[in-house]
């Protein structure tokens, strides 16, 4: 199927949720620039979208000289109840002159895997001085606390480039975290975050990137952890770490199909990918079991709470299909271990259970539903694009329940709920203008995602799919969103 098709098979999906057939379907009209983007709005759905808002972004800071920063450093003492311990006080911390001895939560190791709680030293600077040989002190440098921090230089000011401009590259997505200060060159994918368009949901930015089998240079990057519908607590999406166990392995019919081709590199790649593939999925499953209760909380018809009980069903399926096919790569009988997030207090604010509703379900199942379809249709190995269909089917009915579910919460409470999905439209999305060459990548032939071609799609998908049918929940009522 084309990614046309796709879109349009999803939105009929998402308005069937609604109880409104898809008529009229379209692609988006191309825009040609931020100025016909913020007076645009879609013509194909039944009720009038509110024109998309573009947000004023900023490109990588630039680097023109030493910086002078706050040397204070956000932290939460050690209670000596951590799972590792390294420093016991401030004045074990002694690499640096700025050091305090703080209390971590675990670090997201990828593949499902968290490390333990640590007390260790964190290090702060205020002047380039502070800093070791090859890294500058750059204010703000880390996100999480807001602090200064050294970061790794290859270039002081733009004097030091052949481009004349030197930029601080800040990435961190809570799986990987890569900062610098490096040069702008001529072979640069983007020059400012104006370059780069949406991938899925998630923003993408103007960042430093070294990929294997391509030069390091600056290109657009977004969060690239989470797919599907999320266990969010926090507003931190948790997964369980993984754990060697055969329980959580669907029944395997195609081992010995299993490809042979890979180099144990990429394998292991694959093999990583799945695990945390199955990871997610195994997340989803305390998701639905949440909002089962929160839809309990609010009296929810007896249709909701039955579909979302087998919604939650499907996900111990997908998580099962994920680490089995972990395991066809060559990986060891893996499953999830314990997942405390699950029995997180729920939240029985209307706002907060629509939020997550639009976020999780009427956009996160949505866009996992046409990422999964048009995967198995590029996938080459038959018992990976199976499983792919299957969680396709499966994601695209989830999405639908998002919808109707959202449908009876705006019948109790349409202002909340306008509030809400008014403030997701208003979300921008910026179409790529072409679409990118299309045969499949040596990742995707295994059922993985290539970055270029799902920003491509999933603007699509929006575009075509969520975003009509997110302005057509209050048509039912003849009002707008
Ligand atoms: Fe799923
Ligand atoms: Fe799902």
């Amino acid at each position: 199927m084309t990614i046309d098709q796709h879109c349009l098979m999803l939105r009929a999906a998402l308005l069937g949720g609604l109880g409104m057939a898809a008529a009229g379907c379209s692609k988006p009209t191309p825009r040609q620039d931020d100025d016909a983007l913020a007076g645009a709005s879609s013509s194909s759905t039944s009720s009038p979208l509110p024109p998309l808002s573009v947000k004023k972004r900023t490109g990588p800071p630039l680097r023109t000289g030493p910086a002078k920063c706050d040397p204070a450093i956000t932290h939460t003492p050690c209670k000596g109840t951590e799972g590792s311990r390294l420093c016991s006080s401030d004045a074990d911390c002694k690499e640096s002159r700025i050091g305090v001895c703080a209390s971590l939560e675990p670090a997201n190791l990828g593949g499902g895997e968290y490390g333990p709680t640590t007390c260790e030293c964190v290090y702060g600077c205020s002047v380039d001085a502070d800093c070791a040989p090859g890294f500058l002190c750059v204010c703000g440098a880390d996100r999480r606390r807001s602090d200064a921090a050294c970061v790794r230089a290859t270039c002081a000011s733009g004097a030091d480039c052949d481009s004349g401009v030197c930029a601080v590259s800040i990435y961190d997505d809570d799986c990987d975290g890569d900062h610098r200060v490096t040069c702008k060159t001529a072979d640069d994918e983007c020059s400012s975050n104006d370059d780069c368009a949406p991938i899925g949901r998630e923003e993408s930015h103007c960042v430093y990137r070294e990929e294997k089998g391509k030069n390091p240079r600056w290109a657009c990057r977004a969060r690239e952890c989470d797919v599907g519908r999320p266990l969010v607590v926090d507003g931190v999406a948790h997964v369980a770490a993984s754990a060697l166990r055969s329980d959580w392995l669907a029944p395997d019919r195609d081992r010995d199909r299993g490809p042979s081709t890979l180099s144990s590199g990429d394998r292991a790649l694959v093999v990583a990918h799945w695990l945390r593939a199955g990871a997610l999925e195994h997340a989803s499953i305390a998701s639905f079991a949440r909002f089962s209760l929160q839809l309990l909380a609010m009296g929810a018809p007896s249709d909701l709470v039955a579909a979302t009980q087998r919604a939650m069903g499907d996900e111990i399926e997908h998580a099962k299909l994920c680490y089995a096919i972990a395991r066809t790569y060559g990986g060891d009988a893996t499953g999830p271990s314990a997942l405390p997030a699950a029995t997180a207090p729920i939240s029985s604010d209307v706002r907060a259970i629509a939020t997550a509703l639009v976020d999780e379900g009427c956009i996160g199942e949505a866009l996992a539903a046409a990422e999964a379809a048009i995967l198995a249709d590029r996938c080459e190995v038959p018992e990976v694009a199976r499983a792919l269909r299957r969680v396709a089917e499966d994601e695209r009915r989830h999405a639908a329940l998002a919808y109707r579910a959202l449908a009876w919460m705006a019948s109790l409470h349409p202002e909340i709920v306008r509030e809400v999905v008014g403030r997701s439209l208003a979300e921008p999305v910026k179409p790529p203008v072409e679409a990118p060459a299309m045969p499949a990548s040596g990742k995707s032939r295994h059922g993985l995602r290539d970055a270029a071609e799902t920003a491509w799609w999933s603007a699509q998908v929006l575009e075509v799919a969520i975003r009509p049918a997110l302005g057509s929940v209050f048509s039912q009522t003849g009002e707008g969103a």
